[in-house]
Formats: C-alpha cells, sequence, structure tokens
C-alpha cells in the first residue's frame, strides 16, 4: 500500500515500511526502512530526522553528506558516492536533485527491453529535477502488498534539447541510519560460485562489482546489510539484489558517525551514456529486501518474489525434466554410437529428456573451432539431429540441445566471413579465452543473424529444451559501430543484446524449456532468470563442494532456479569420491539430472537411479513451492542439511550430509523448522512419529555416517 501526500510517502509491504519526506527546502529525505510502523509515526520520524536536514541554508554543504537521501548527486555538498553523474556540453557536472512532484500508478512498470518485475500492486513515482541541468529523475517505488521486497529503479530523462553525457547511472539509493552492520556477499570463482562471507562494515565504501560484462563467478549481484544480533534464524537484515546481467556494481559506504549509503546498478567503470534532448534512460531494477526472520527470512521472501513476479509464469512452478546431459560423459567426442547407449539407459531409467551438449556443430572437435557455425557436424552425428531426437523418442525421451549464441571461434566459418562480427579493435591484440571471441552484440545484425541460425535448428527439429552457455568474459569493449564518444555504453548496450534475443527466441519458441548457464554459475541473476527458468549452478558437482554452492546460491535464489546434477566419481572436479546416494541427495535439492554415462553404471548404481528418479518425482512440488529453511551450514560445520516445507506444512524433505567421519561428534541433534507445532509427522525413512513442536525443540538425532554419508527424509502431517 502507498500513502502519499506531496510531502510525505509512506510504503508499506507485507512486514515492512518505507518513510519519506519533502523538506521545505525541496530535498527528498529518507525517514525510514525497516519493520512495520504506522502513518501516525510520521511526524515523530520527520522530527528525528531533523537534525541532519539541510533545509535552513543551502549552501551549508555539510548537511547534505548526513541527510538520509534517496538519490544521490555530485558536486554540491553530498561526498558520498553520487549516484548519478550528468555532464552537460561544457563539461560541468555538478548537480543537485530536488523534489518536482510525484504519481501512483498501478501495477508494476513495464519496462522494454530489460528483464523486470512482471507484477506488482502499486508504484510510487517521485520526479526530482536537477537545479542546473535539464535533467530529471523519476525514482519508481513498486510495491506488492503480500510482499517483503520492494521494487527500485530509475529513470534519467533529458527534458531539454542540449546532449548531456550520463558518466553514472545508478538504479537506486537506500539508506539505514548510523549503526553497526555486516555485509553479506556471495564471492567465488569458476567452480566454487557464491559461497556466503560475512563481514562486519568498515568505514569508507565496500563495492562489490563486475566488470566482466556478466555477473560473473567471482561476485554475485546481490548484498545482504545484516543488523547487529542477525543470524540465519533470526533478527533484522536487508537484501539488495539487481534483476541485471550485465557489469553491475552495489556500493555500501559509511562514514563517521553518518547513515550506511547503499547503492547500485549498473557498474561506472567505463560507463558513459549519451542522452539526447527529450530522450530518458530506463536504469535496471533493483529488488530490496526486509527481513525480521534472519537470513533465512529474507531468503523465503525473495524465493517467493521471484518465483511469484519474475520467473516466467509459463514454466516457474511446472515440474522440471529430468535430465541426462552428455559433456562430462562424453565431452567433445562422441557420436551415435556413444550416444545410443546413454539414451537407451535413461529410457529404461525414467529420465525425461536427453541433452547433447557442446560439440554437435560446425567443426567443434575442440574448444578451438566451430563456435558461431550452428550448423549440424554431420561428420560426427551421421544422420544428423534426427537419428539423436528419434532414438530418444524411441525410447520415451524429449531432447535437449547445447547451444552458446553469444560466442565466436577464429577457426568457424562465421567469423571467416564476418571477422568484424566479433569484439575488437583494430590494432588491439583480442585476449582470448577458452580460444574463443564474443561476439559484438551491440550490433543489431549480429543478434539477428543468430537469431536466425538458432530459429532454424529449433525449427527443423523436435527440441523441447535449450541450455544457453556463455564460457568467457567481455575484453576489448569496444565497438566499430559505435561512435567515439559512444562507446561508454558498450557493455550495456551488449547485455541488451543478450536479452533481445533471449526475449525473441523465448516468445518464438514458447514451448522450448531454456536453461541458462556460464561456464558454469557465471551469470545467475535474477536477469537471466526472467527468461530462462533454470540456470546451471556450477561445474562443481562433487557431493560436498556443491553443499557449499547450493547453500550460498539458495541465499537468494530458489531451489527450482539451480539446475543440480549426479556426475561420476572421482568427480571430474575436485577428485574427490562420494557416495552416489549422497550425489543424489545433494543434486535433489534443485533442478535435477545427471551428468555421466548411464550405461557406464553399476547394476547398484542403475537401482539408485531408479529410487533417486522415483524420490525426485515425489518432491518436486516441494522444490518447486516450498519454503527453504537452512539448518546446518557446511561452512561453519561438519554437516550440511536443509529442509523445504510445503507451504500448507503438511509435507517436507530433508536432506543432510555429514561431511568428515570425526571421532566422538556422534551426538549431534537435528532441529527442524517451518512445522506445525501441533500436528503430527510421520519420518518415513527413520520410522518415527511425532509432533512439529518435538522435531523443532527436542529435535533429531542424526544417524551415524562416514565421511560424506548423508540422508534424505520424506516428512508428513498424519
Ligand atoms: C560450460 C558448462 O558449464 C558445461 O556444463 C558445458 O556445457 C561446457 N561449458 C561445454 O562447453
Amino acid at each position: 500500500m502507498i500513502k502519499a501526500n506531496g510531502k510525505t510517502f509512506l510504503l508499506q509491504g507485507k512486514n515492512y515500511s518505507y518513510a519519506m519526506h519533502v523538506l521545505e527546502s525541496g530535498f527528498l529525505q529518507h525517514l525510514y526502512y525497516g519493520g512495520k510502523i504506522t502513518e501516525t509515526d510520521l511526524d515523530y520520524l520527520i522530527e528525528i530526522g531533523d537534525t541532519n536536514a539541510p533545509h535552513i541554508d543551502m549552501n551549508m554543504d555539510m548537511a547534505f553528506d548526513r541527510m538520509l537521501s534517496e538519490y544521490g548527486f555530485y558536486a554540491r555538498g553530498d561526498y558520498r558516492e553520487a549516484t548519478a553523474v550528468f555532464e552537460r556540453k561544457d563539461g560541468a557536472s555538478m548537480s543537485r536533485l530536488r523534489y518536482q512532484s510525484y504519481r501512483v500508478e498501478k501495477g508494476a512498470p513495464n519496462v522494454k527491453g530489460m528483464p523486470h518485475v512482471r507484477q506488482g500492486d502499486e508504484t510510487l513515482v517521485i520526479t526530482l529535477k536537477d537545479d542546473f541541468s535539464d535533467i530529471a529523475v523519476d525514482l519508481y517505488y513498486t510495491v506488492c502488498d503480500d510482499s517483503d521486497v520492494l521494487v527500485r529503479s530509475a529513470v534519467i530523462r533529458n527534458t531539454g534539447c542540449e546532449a548531456i553525457m550520463l558518466k553514472k547511472a545508478f538504479s537506486f539509493r537506500a539508506q539505514l541510519p548510523n549503526g553497526n552492520y555486516r555485509m553479506m556477499r556471495l564471492a567465488g570463482t569458476w567452480g566454487q560460485e557464491r559461497i556466503p562471507e560475512i563481514a562486519p562494515i568498515a568505514h569508507g565504501i565496500t563495492r562489490l562489482q563486475s566488470i566482466q560484462g556478466c555477473t560473473s563467478h567471482n561476485t554475485n549481484c546481490f548484498m545482504g546489510i545484516l543488523k547487529e544480533g542477525c543470524t540465519e534464524d533470526s533478527g533484522e537484515c536487508f537484501g539488495i539484489q539487481l534483476i541485471y546481467s550485465g557489469s553491475f556494481a552495489l556500493t555500501a559506504e559509511w562514514c563517521k558517525n553518518g547513515p550506511l549509503t547503499l547503492q547500485g546498478g549498473i557498474c561506472d567503470t567505463g560507463f558513459s551514456w549519451e542522452l539526447n534532448g527529450g530522450e530518458e534512460f530506463v536504469t535496471p531494477q533493483a529488488l530490496l529486501t526486509y527481513s525480521g526472520e534472519g537470513i533465512g527470512g529474507m531468503s523465503r521472501s525473495i524465493h517467493d518474489f521471484l518465483r511469484e513476479r519474475v520467473i516466467n509464469p509459463a514454466y516457474v512452478y511446472k515440474r522440471r525434466p529430468i535430465v541426462v546431459n552428455n559433456w562430462e560423459a562424453t565431452y567433445f567426442d562422441f557420436n551415435e554410437e556413444k550416444l545410443f547407449p546413454i539414451i537407451d539407459e535413461a529410457g529404461k531409467l525414467g529420465i525425461d529428456t536427453f541433452v547433447l551438449d557442446d560439440g554437435w556443430f560446425g567443426k567443434r572437435d575442440s574448444d578451438w573451432s566451430g563456435l558461431g557455425d550452428w550448423f549440424v557436424n554431420e561428420k560426427k552425428l551421421k544422420g544428423g539431429l534426427k537419428t539423436i531426437i528419434d532414438r530418444c523418442k524411441k525410447n520415451g525421451l524429449k531432447f535437449g540441445l547445447w547451444f552458446e549464441p553469444e560466442m565466436v571461434n577464429e577457426d568457424s566459418d562465421l567469423f571467416r566471413a564476418h571477422p568484424d562480427w566479433a569484439i575488437h579493435k583494430d590494432g588491439v591484440e583480442p585476449c582470448r579465452s577458452r580460444q574463443q571471441l564474443v561476439l559484438d552484440f551491440t550490433r543489431k545484425d549480429v543478434v539477428d543473424y543468430i537469431f536466425g541460425v538458432v530459429s532454424k535448428v529449433l525449427k527443423e527439429n523436435e527440441i523441447s529444451y535449450v541450455k544457453w552457455d556463455m564460457n568467457r568474459n567481455i575484453t576489448e569493449v569496444y565497438s566499430a559501430q559505435l561512435p567515439a564518444h559512444r562507446q561508454g555504453e558498450f557493455m550495456h548496450r551488449y547485455i541488451l543484446g543478450v536479452y533481445d534475443l533471449a526475449e525473441r527466441l523465448t516468445s518464438a519458441f514458447p514451448n522450448v524449456f531454456f536453461e541458462g548457464c556460464a561456464g558454469g554459475g557465471g551469470r545467475f541473476d535474477a536477469g537471466m532468470l526472467y527468461y530462462f527458468s533454470q540456470i546451471w549452478t556450477s561445474d562443481d558437482t562433487d557431493g560436498f563442494e556443491r553443499t557449499k554452492i547450493e547453500w550460498g546460491t539458495s541465499v537468494c535464489y530458489p531451489l527450482s532456479a539451480m539446475s543440480c546434477h549426479v556426475s561420476v566419481c572421482p568427480n571430474h572436479q575436485t577428485q574427490r569420491i562420494t557416495p552416489f546416494e549422497t550425489r543424489g541427495n545433494v543434486a535433489s535439492l534443485g533442478a535435477f539430472g545427471y551428468e555421466l554415462d548411464l550405461s557406464k553404471m553399476t547394476e547398484e548404481e542403475k537401482e539408485l537411479t531408479k529410487a533417486q528418479i522415483e524420490s525426485y518425482k515425489r518432491t518436486s512440488e516441494l522444490i518447486l513451492k516450498g519454503d527453504l529453511y537452512r539448518l546446518m551450514n557446511p561452512l561453519e560445520k561438519n554437516y550440511f542439511c536443509v529442509m523445504v516445507v510445503s507451504k500448507d506444512k503438511s509435507e517436507a524433505y530433508v536432506v543432510g550430509e555429514r561431511i568428515l567421519g570425526i571421532p566422538c561428534d556422534y551426538n549431534q541433534y537435528l532441529y527442524l523448522c517451518g512445522l506445525d507445532e501441533n500436528a503430527l509427522y510421520k519420518i518415513e525413512e527413520l520410522n518415527i512419529t511425532a509432533s512439529g513442536k518435538a522435531l523443532q525443540n527436542a529435535g533429531l538425532l542424526l544417524p551415524k555416517l562416514s565421511d560424506f554419508g548423508s540422508w534424505a527424509w520424506h516428512l508428513k502431517k498424519v
């Protein structure tokens, strides 16, 4: 609900309030963000906010520095990092933004060309006007009455005739009063994506960013801010994440005894955008989540929000196909003789879809060649894709196919025909990563061409699943098609090109299920999830390492978004040996599948696979729709455990793992969460019946297991 009168603004979500106030001097002051308050508290908030309000002498620059504000400006007394910078024709870029007007709209804004929130209840738009230029900034706040997520973005408009150069255009500023906060970030690298890290916020600026052209393996576009005492299960915290997949920045700035300033959006390093008279620049949306129930509560709110309002409604709650993917089974070295036994076995085991990974096209026998040539390699696959698809159909399977639409190898027909289509700068030797170059997706003709060739393959074959991969970062950051003064637009235009292709392909082929991927989980974000309902979480499928990745990823993405497969041992990434059951249990906490040569499995593994598939079919509703409770953190304990509870609390699924056998640590209790305290639950595998209260308060004695031993329990109300 939004209460606005041009003087005060109160946004009321499910459990949070967000308040602002227009000072007499015209500055928009932030008043409050936290647990729910009422309208009658506004006068008190205005009174306490008054101490730092720059409304007496507007040239007392220090005052701006202390004011809790909604969008920061540059070189006029707000010495915190600017939220946006507008450079005028004469080179001047000082600005000072003042309130001009507001409006309240029904629903959520329909952002064109970028992923966005599909539904909301009401949107407040506050317009600020620069004192020195023809720039107006519209601040968007979308509120959903039944959610703790507030959607923020800004639209920067040039209302004059002269071009203005945007040097920075963040999506939002949010403020918290002076205090001791800790930051949670999801950091990592290839094979160890989104490992949570919590550290105190020190004075100065803490910046999470990617300048890689994608959200990256290293730092996810999420920042958690934890108030003192916040834990997984209790206390207050805030989550900030972007619906964006390109280079980004999220910053937290704390000046001595001052407020904490949170901002973010498109990364400003190397960024600029020419805004001609009458034009506007739309920034990506940011999701701000409040939780009074710890990190776990924040995650549950975000999961619900992404499922209900961001991910494609046609697929979000549909049982995901259980796939077998041939990548780790064969890598590039396959032909029908190698693939058919996998497909035949998949049919016997009850798998839904066979996904043919990298290597089916062009001259693609290694990563040195072929990318860009999206024509089947008939030397490898003699009968084309048709024979493979027919074999799948004979076994009752659907067929999925891998593409890497944004890339090109120099050894490809595409590159030979259009060398200028690869990102490059004449005279500069391009950086090669995985022997490939990136196509210049800022160019419409390049995106159109890729749309045409990928569409042709999808039209001519019975393909029900696409895995869209992206295996390198962007370097050279230059397009020969853009004039010199617009080169700063490259990175954002690139990702707009990716969104354009994703939008066109997913709209043209609504019956094809799309999965995202980026050299493992290098582009795992809410922007990609708008188009692709699930994303390959990591190339690391090790039965233990994956627990950390799933723990961290689940902080701000729902389980159903995480594609998780069972692979062979020794694991290809870690060389570790873990039990087959454990690999299955860990993978069952996401969109489930296999990544191995099924025909080489032992009879015992085949029986286990059948049981895993049966179990997954039973739990998939929980994975798609349930509430997640993280119980034992593998980064802190010798155990991993999480559980998912159905919304009506009638059933639950608990998965855990003991990491190492350590003498005398057997008397460990597990306290379940999220159950109906007054109901009785039966835990099938343990043959235990107990009340929700007992399972939560007295707990369960953990089973005695050896290294990497695991459990998966199904609970049902009796
Ligand atoms: C990286 C992905 O993460 C893998 O699953 C696989 O698809 C390879 N790329 C193929 O090149």
